[in-house]
C-alpha cells in the first residue's frame, strides 16, 4: 500500500475519505490540486501532508519545464503559496515547502528543466526519507513495549499518515515484527474518525489485534487496567515538548497520568518546531462544523446550534513519559533535551 505515489508524472494519493469502504487512488496535476487534497483530507497526518506538499512543488516545476525563467519561479512561489495555506497545524507541511524552497534557491542559475528534475527528486527523496525514519522510531519505541501489551492509540498514525509505516503504528508494527503478542485499542476519534476508519482498517489488514473503543471510553478502560500502555503520533511538537495532535489526545494523556499509565508521543524530527516556545503558541485548525452535526450528509445536530470544532490540542511536555524520535527515545523531554537533539 503506498499512501501516496508519483505515476505518470502525476501525484496519486490513497482517497482517505473514502475508506474504509472504499479504496481508490486520486491524481494531482497541480500544487493548486494537491492544496485542495490536503484541505480537503483526501490526504491526512503530518509526515505524509509533508511529502504530498513536496510533490505538489514538483508537479509545478514540472508543469512549467518549458516555460521562460521568470513565469518558472512565479509558478513555484505561487505553488509555495497555495500549499502552505492548505492547513495550519502540522509542521511538516512547511518543513518540507521549505526543502523544497531552498532547492530552488540553489538550482535557480542553471536551467529550469535542471530545476524541475532536481525538485522531483527532492521530493522523492523526503518521501523516501520518511518510511526510513518510520522504521528506526520503530525499532526505538518497540524497545518500550512489553509482549502482551495492550495499546492504546488515537488517531491515525500509521502508514496511510506517513509515506508508510507509520509514527505511532509504526512502533506497533515494530513490536508486532520483533515477536511480541501486542493487541492495540484503536480511539474512535471524534468527529473525523480517523481512528475507526483508518487505523482500524489498517490493523485489520494486518492481523494485528484491534479492539474499537469510542474516545469516551478511555477513562473507564484506563480504570479497569485495560490499557498498559499509550502511543500516539504528533502534528507539531514546540521547543518545549509540548505537543499538538488530534483533538482528544489532551484528555487521553490526562488519564494516563491519573491512571499511571505511559504515554508516549512517536514522531520524527521534522514534527519539531524550534521556532515555537511552548504549546501556546501553535496554531490550532478550526476546521467545518459539518464534521460535528454530522457525518457525510447524515445531520443529527438541530439547525442552529453553533458548534466547536478545533481539529487539534496541545499536551503540555509534563504528561509526555517519552518522545520517540529516529534518533531514539527522549524521556521526560524538555526544551533542553529537545535542542540536544539537533546538536545545539
Ligand atoms: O487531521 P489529521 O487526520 O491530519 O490529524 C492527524 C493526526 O493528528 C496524527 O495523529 C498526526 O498527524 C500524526 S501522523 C503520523
Amino acid at each position: 500500500m503506498e499512501t501516496l505515489r508519483w505515476r505518470d508524472g502525476r501525484l496519486e494519493l490513497i482517497d482517505q475519505r473514502r475508506l474504509p469502504l472504499e479504496f481508490e487512488y486520486v491524481a494531482c496535476d497541480t500544487a493548486a490540486q494537491t492544496a485542495d487534497a490536503i484541505r480537503d483530507m483526501v490526504v491526512r497526518g503530518a509526515p505524509a501532508i509533508g511529502c504530498t506538499a513536496a510533490y505538489g512543488v514538483a508537479l509545478e516545476a514540472q508543469r512549467h519545464l518549458q516555460a521562460p525563467r521568470a513565469q518558472f519561479d512565479a509558478a513555484l512561489e505561487h505553488s509555495f503559496a497555495v500549499l502552505a495555506a492548505s492547513r495550519p497545524t502540522a509542521v511538516n507541511l512547511f518543513w518540507a515547502i521549505e526543502r523544497m524552497r531552498q532547492c530552488h534557491a540553489q538550482m535557480r542559475g542553471g536551467t529550469t528543466l535542471a530545476e524541475a528534475a532536481a525538485l522531483l527528486e527532492l521530493a522523492r527523496q523526503i518521501a523516501a526519507d520518511d518510511v526510513e525514519i518510520n522504521r528506526a522510531m520503530g525499532r526505538h519505541g518497540a524497545k518500550l513495549i512489553a509482549d502482551g501489551a495492550r495499546i492504546m492509540t488515537h488517531c491515525n498514525a500509521g502508514a496511510l499518515a506517513t509515506a508508510g509505516h507509520g509514527t505511532a503504528l509504526g512502533v506497533i508494527r515494530s513490536a508486532r515484527d520483533a515477536g511480541k503478542r501486542i493487541s492495540v485499542i484503536a480511539n474512535e476519534t471524534r468527529p473525523y474518525l480517523q481512528g475507526a476508519r483508518l487505523t482500524a482498517w489498517e490493523l485489520v489488514q494486518e492481523n494485528i489485534p484491534v479492539t474499537l473503543a469510542t474516545d469516551n471510553m478511555a477513562g473507564h478502560l484506563m480504570q479497569q487496567g485495560r490499557v498498559d500502555v499509550i502511543v500516539v503520533g504528533a502534528d507539531r511538537i514546540a521547543a518545549n515538548g509540548d505537543t499538538a495532535n488530534k483533538i482528544g489526545t489532551y484528555t487521553v494523556a490526562v488519564l494516563a497520568e491519573r491512571h499511571r499509565i505511559p504515554f508516549y508521543i512517536a514522531a520524527p524530527l521534522s514534527t519539531i518546531d524550534l521556532a515555537i516556545a511552548d504549546g501556546s503558541a501553535i496554531p490550532i485548525e478550526e476546521r467545518d462544523p459539518a464534521e460535528v452535526t454530522g457525518f457525510r450528509g447524515l445531520r443529527w445536530a438541530p439547525e442552529g446550534v453553533s458548534v466547536f470544532n478545533p481539529a487539534f490540542d496541545v499536551t503540555p511536555a509534563a504528561l509526555i513519559s517519552g518522545l520517540i524520535t529516529e534518533k531514539g527515545v527522549i524521556e521526560r523531554p524538555d526544551a533542553g533535551k529537545i535542542r540536544a537533539l539537533f546538536g545545539n
